[in-house]
């Protein structure tokens, strides 16, 4: 069975109550159920954390997963240690965004990340997950 593993980065974490408009009402974690259902073929990890180090010390951890799929949150905006700790595995990383990055401010359209990616999904709310995911089946 393939194996991958969600990480979401800074403030991630408070999805449900954050920005519902940009984010929706639902809770990561009750999303993860809908998504373990719908992919049974899969085995899914999940990791949220809001501190960078741990974001980076997790990614160099997944050496053992078939997949990535990592949200790092603004951190995609600010961070180039993220793009080198992706840089740093051979595990394919696919960057999620719930929101559409492209749309919104300035900043949000740079991401250090995606260079270090296999591909973007961005814009399409909780389903961006889904989409990657997709993916990993083949
Ligand atoms: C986000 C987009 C980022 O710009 C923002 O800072 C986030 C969430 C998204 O999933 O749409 O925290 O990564």
């Amino acid at each position: 069975m393939k194996r991958i593993i969600i990480i979401n980065g800074v403030n991630l974490g408070e999805l449900g109550t954050r920005e519902v408009s940009l984010y929706g009402n639902i809770t990561f974690e009750a999303y993860l159920q809908i998504l373990k259902a719908k992919f049974p073929q899969i085995e899914i990890d999940f990791y949220q954390t809001d501190q960078l180090g741990d974001l980076v010390e997790k990614i160099l951890q997944s050496k053992g997963f078939d997949g990535i799929i990592l949200n790092p949150g603004a951190y995609t905006h600010t961070s180039i240690v993220v793009a080198d700790a992706i840089k740093a595995i051979s595990v394919p990383v696919v960057e999620v965004h719930i929101s559409n990055v492209s749309s919104r401010e300035q900043f949000r359209k740079n991401s250090f990340i995606a260079g270090a990616c296999l591909g973007s999904v961005s814009g399409f709310g909780l389903k961006s997950y889904e989409m990657a995911i997709n993916y990993f089946l083949d």
